[in-house]
């Protein structure tokens, strides 16, 4: 598959939810969960001891749905979340050792963007489908509108604080492939295994897209 096709399964679903699993024999069910509310991508962060496992489970486990690594900060991160089935990588933020690394590995990386000196360097390493990140506390819509204005070839996935309540304010501007967030599997109902309230918020949140974008 190639870059392109990664990024056109985010686009298509349009919502990107960013896990945090401590257990890594919740990771199966929480994919599944998604995956019943019509959400086919999971972005699973390097936040917790288990992160490696789920990802590998989810990867082998549960094939339907794509499986991203998330909060991937260093090029060991990198040859790590390869070795365990990742499709493609996120980032907070934008280094060139990363960049690299994920050349190596041959996978779609999102590089985080906050300000226009990130996207010089993202553009200037051909990478232009990147993470806006922190979203709202970086300026919201404002301050993407205002990037896309000297980086019209940036698409963005917009997150951090981004949520139902405010998402269709991003997937109206034409820059914005997909947003992420935390709400659509939130820790409580993870560590509750409330997987019937993960597959509602996904339901919601799909519906929302397909309500702005079809
Ligand atoms: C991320 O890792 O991308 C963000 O921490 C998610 O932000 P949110 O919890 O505000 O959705």
């Amino acid at each position: 598959m190639s870059d392109e096709a990664e990024i056109a399964r985010l686009a298509a679903c349009g919502v990107v939810p960013v896990v945090v699993i401590e257990d890594a024999h919740l990771a199966a069910p929480l994919a599944r969960a998604l995956l019943a509310g019509g959400v086919d991508v999971v972005e699973v962060t390097l936040r917790s001891a288990a992160a490696m496992a789920a990802l590998e489970t989810i990867a082998r486990e549960v094939p339907d749905i794509l499986a991203v690594a998330g909060t991937v900060v260093t090029p060991a991160q990198v040859v790590e979340v390869r070795q365990a089935g990742a499709q493609a990588v996120v980032s907070p933020g934008f280094s060139e050792a990363v960049d690299d690394a994920m050349r190596a590995a041959g996978l779609p990386w999102l590089p985080g963007v906050a300000t226009a000196s990130d996207c010089m360097r993202a553009v200037a390493s051909g990478r232009l489908t990147c993470k806006f990140f922190p979203a709202e506390q970086a300026g919201g819509t404002a301050a993407l509108k205002a990037l896309s204005g000297p980086f019209p070839q940036i698409r963005f996935c917009p997150t951090g604080g981004v949520s139902l309540g405010n998402l269709a304010d991003y997937l109206a501007l034409k820059q914005v492939l997909c947003v992420g967030g935390s709400w659509l599997a939130p820790a409580d109902a993870i560590a509750a295994r409330d997987w019937a309230r993960v597959t509602k918020l996904a339901r919601e949140a799909r519906e929302a897209v397909k309500g702005l974008r079809g």
